[in-house]
């Protein structure tokens, strides 16, 4: 029998998908077309050494984990790599998730409970917001990087237990957190600070350590960008290490990740320390990209890193520029609300775009919507 309630509820959701034009697809990457949008800054899911590492990961350690860490999934390899990961980011201790969703919600989620008030950026990814609702804790969202706005917040809060949480590259829009100033917020306020450096890690920073620095109090970090694989770290002192280790529960009730990723990050993050040149790179084409997209009358908002927004008027111009960049080579995605406010394409640079590609795409922009 089927559950007419569901049914009902799953009617009235088509029904407004319909309307809205915002049915979502799951689609292949065009064959041969230039990756404009994936995560997968550096190149390394496909660089040699890091697939060599993989493979020998899985002969190393078997093919799965076998159950959670705390039972028998644990290996010495997750040891070597948390060890690893905290002494590049200079951080006490790391713990390793098996995706940064689950180390965000974890880690929040296990953190805080009705007696805490987090502070959340406007813009903040959504494992940062759902680990605060899972948590209980009290909402206080702040505009976007408006660091009055956050202080005139906390100054008003009652709360003694009080969290700022925010990304350090915002994923959207490419700009970056002050970070200095959450910092010195958090110690004037007494006030824990948690910055999601997933999409500054190992692009941004010298040898790509990121943007985070270790003023903050807990720093998430992730492997399925710059890094190339799958996978999260979470930064911290020893105390809060041993909690999560205890309280996390997508880390304590999971089956821990495949040994082999850990094998493998040992190696990605060896490649990354040393990709100096392709950071510079990134960033150098994504400064002459916003200067095409102002030159074409575009604005690319607030970018100042290798994410670089080319903000449209609605939605189906959105839809439209990126389909005739996909027609003539180009990956690149359009992002709509509810994702955004403004619908946009969104173009992700990485260091696989060589010159002539790189003229290509500024070729392809010129007249573009
Ligand atoms: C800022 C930020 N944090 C966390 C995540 C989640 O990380 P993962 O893809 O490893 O689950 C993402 C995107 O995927 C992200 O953009």
């Amino acid at each position: 029998m089927p559950n007419k309630a569901t049914d009902q509820d799953l009617d009235t959701f088509f029904e407004k998908l319909n309307s809205t034009n915002r049915e979502r697809e799951l689609l292949v990457p065009p064959m041969g077309a230039v990756d404009l949008c994936s995560n997968d800054y550096l190149c390394l899911s496909k660089h040699p050494e890091l697939i060599h590492a993989l493979h020998e990961g899985i002969e190393l350690c078997g093919a799965g984990s076998t159950a959670s860490r705390l039972v028998r999934g644990h290996r010495a390899v997750f040891d070597s790599i948390e060890k690893k990961t905290a002494a590049w980011l200079n951080a006490p201790t790391a713990l390793f998730f098996a995706n940064g969703y689950a180390a965000n919600v974890g880690t929040l989620s296990a953190l805080c409970d009705a007696s805490y008030e987090c502070f959340v950026d406007r813009l903040a990814h959504a494992s940062l917001v759902d680990g605060v609702r899972l948590s209980g804790a009290k909402k206080s969202y702040f505009r976007h990087n408006d660091m009055e706005h956050l202080e005139s917040l906390l100054k008003k809060s009652k709360s003694t237990r009080k969290v700022i949480i925010t990304e350090s590259i915002f994923s959207m829009d490419g700009d970056r957190a002050p970070m200095e100033t959450l910092e010195d917020l958090a110690a004037r306020h007494e006030s824990l600070l948690y910055v999601d450096d997933a999409h500054a890690v190992g692009v941004c920073g010298d040898e790509g350590r990121g943007l985070s620095s270790s003023g903050a109090d807990l720093r998430v970090i992730t492997l399925g960008k710059a890094l190339g694989l799958e996978g999260a770290l979470v930064l911290s002192n020893e105390r809060l290490r041993r909690f999560l280790l205890h309280q996390a529960r997508p880390f304590v009730f999971s089956t821990a990740p495949l040994p082999a990723i850990a094998h493998a990050a040992l190696t990605a993050i060896d490649l990354a320390r040393r990709m100096d040149a392709e950071r510079t790179q990134i960033q150098n084409q994504a400064q002459i990209l916003r200067e095409k997209i102002k030159s074409e009358g575009y604005s690319s908002g607030l970018s100042t890193t290798h994410i670089v927004p080319l903000i449209l008027e609605d939605e189906k111009a959105a839809l439209d520029c990126a389909e005739t960049l996909t027609q003539k080579g180009f990956h690149v995605k359009a992002i709509r609300p509810p994702t955004v406010k403004e619908s946009r394409l969104r173009f992700s640079l990485n260091a696989g775009l060589d010159d002539a590609q790189f003229t290509a795409l500024l070729r392809a922009l010129e007249g573009i919507g």
